[in-house]
Formats: C-alpha cells, sequence, structure tokens
C-alpha cells in the first residue's frame, strides 16, 4: 500500500506533512504576445491553509488556469510572489500536481503507462510499481490497467489523469475544471470521489471550476475572482460539514451571493 495515500492521514501520532501552505502574494501576472501585453492577474494575494480545499471560481478568460500553473511552478509570476511552505515557487515539483484543464492522456500508452509516466520521470518505477496498482483501485479503474485512452468513457479518462497526479503522493493538487466535460451523475460521482481522496490523503487541494453548486460542495473556502485581469472579488467561507446536500439552505443562500457577485441572476 502506498502509506501516504490513505494510512498517514488516518495516523493521528504522524506530523501533518502531507500538505503544503500556499501562499500567493500580491501577484499580477502579463502575457506577452506580437509585442503586445496581456495582464492576466491584478495583485491577487491569497493564502491557503496546508489541508484547506479551495475552490476558484470566475468568468472564462479571466486567469484561473494562469494561476495554477503559478503554483505549480510551470510559470514565474510577472510580478509578486508564489511560496510554497514560505519558499518561493521557481520550479516544478513532484509535491505540486496540476491535473490540467483537457484530459491530457497519451493516446499511445496503457492506462497504466499513463499513471507510470511520472515515476518513470523520477526513476522510481521499480520500487514504486505497487503505487500504481494503489491508485488504480483508489479510483476505481483496477480492472482498466491495460486499456488505452481511446478504450475509455469521458469519467474513467478523467479518473486516470486524477490517478497519475496521485501516484506522485503530491502535497498540493490542483485540479483544472477536472470534471467540465462530464455528465452530470459521473461529476457527482467524481465528486464524491475527489472528497474522500482528499479526506484520506490530506493533501492542500486548489479546484478551479465554472461550477458554484461543485464549489459549494466541495471547498472549505470559494474564491470569486473578476474579469481580466483577475482580482479577488469575493471570498466565501463554507462552514458545512461534508457530506454535503445541495439542498442545503445555507449553501442555496451562499449560491445566491455568490452569482451576484458573478453578475448572474439567482434563477439561472
Ligand atoms: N501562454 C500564453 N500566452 C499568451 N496569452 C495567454 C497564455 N496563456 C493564457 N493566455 C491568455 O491569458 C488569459 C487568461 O487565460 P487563462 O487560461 O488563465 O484563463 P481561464 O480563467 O483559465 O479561462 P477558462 O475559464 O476559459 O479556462 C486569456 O486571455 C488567454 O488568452
Ligand atoms: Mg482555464
Amino acid at each position: 500500500m502506498a502509506p501516504a495515500l490513505s494510512q498517514d492521514a488516518q495516523n493521528q501520532d504522524l506530523p501533518v506533512s502531507r500538505s503544503i501552505a500556499l501562499d500567493i502574494e500580491k501577484v499580477s501576472h502579463r502575457y506577452e504576445r506580437d509585442g503586445r501585453q496581456l495582464q492576466v492577474l491584478d495583485d491577487v494575494s491569497l493564502k491557503i491553509e496546508p489541508g484547506e480545499f479551495v475552490a476558484l471560481l470566475g468568468p472564462s478568460g479571466c486567469g484561473k488556469s494562469t494561476l495554477l500553473r503559478l503554483a505549480a511552478g510551470l510559470e514565474t509570476a510577472t510580478s509578486g510572489d508564489v511560496l510554497e511552505d514560505g519558499r518561493s515557487i521557481r520550479a516544478p515539483s513532484p509535491d505540486r500536481i496540476l491535473v490540467f484543464q483537457e484530459a491530457t492522456l497519451f493516446p499511445w500508452r496503457t492506462v497504466r503507462a499513463n499513471v507510470a509516466i511520472g515515476l518513470e520521470a523520477r526513476g522510481l518505477i521499480r520500487e514504486s510499481e505497487h503505487r500504481i496498482d494503489d491508485v488504480l483501485k483508489l479510483v476505481k479503474l483496477e480492472g482498466f490497467a491495460d486499456f488505452y485512452p481511446h478504450q475509455l468513457s469521458g469519467g474513467m479518462a478523467q479518473r486516470a489523469a486524477l490517478a497519475r497526479a496521485l501516484v506522485n503522493d503530491p502535497k498540493l493538487l490542483l485540479l483544472d475544471e477536472p470534471f467540465g466535460k462530464l455528465d452530470s451523475l459521473t461529476r457527482l460521482r467524481m465528486q464524491n470521489e475527489l472528497l474522500d481522496l482528499w479526506k484520506n490523503a490530506g493533501f492542500t487541494a486548489l479546484l478551479v471550476t465554472h461550477d458554484v453548486e461543485e464549489a459549494l460542495l466541495l471547498a472549505d473556502r470559494v474564491i470569486v475572482l473578476s474579469d481580466r485581469p483577475a482580482s479577488i472579488v469575493a471570498e466565501v467561507r463554507v462552514e458545512r460539514p461534508h457530506p454535503r446536500r445541495r439542498d442545503d439552505a445555507e449553501l442555496i443562500a451562499l449560491r445566491g451571493s455568490i452569482l451576484e457577485t458573478l453578475g448572474i441572476s439567482h434563477d439561472v
């Protein structure tokens, strides 16, 4: 068994080391294209506690994926700083894994071989072979290890992408609209699975979603971003225990106020 995926979190004697604090400090970001500057983030500051689950909501194109890429270390902010446990993030690390908006499985590799990629790259494949079986079981794909991506449903492909992230036992899991393309039933199931994984593994989670309900069902805190360049326009703490019900009156009220912040009428 890959210990940190479940046992560590349940063992009260162990220090909480499976998660990190993420500190986004006065971050502004610009892209340059054809000599023109595109301002994407404008003075975003956000502190995320170790083990916290935070959801990011905001209009399309406002800069949500950009923020995740900065946290993953795939890009460096034009100004400000992104810190992991107080240290500046300068490069990608297996501790901080981004599950991309588009499921990016390699079509020529089986599910098992896709999940193995991170371990292979780190030269850990021999001693960690069993971890692949563990995570495939965790995302309920143990019977599909030898399938190729084109033989999977959309939900299964997303679960495989999640397994590929989890096999690295990340301390920070960055999720970019991971369920956006799934049908609503699969989506509900995946949301519950993600919550279970988060509870058991103890990582810090930052989830980008377009779905206000999804944010409220899953997160400890929901951050609402403005249009590009994104700045934080609202921050909502969700203090309801899990499992949450979508017809919970408090969540419905929060949904209304978030939709209002986003400039959308209540009855959508
Ligand atoms: N590498 C890049 N070079 C130039 N511009 C970029 C680059 N990546 C993103 N952008 C631009 O930055 C803006 C924000 O993009 P980003 O992908 O962060 O938005 P988003 O909030 O994730 O949108 P969506 O909800 O549609 O996924 C967009 O206008 C996009 O065109
Ligand atoms: Mg995006």
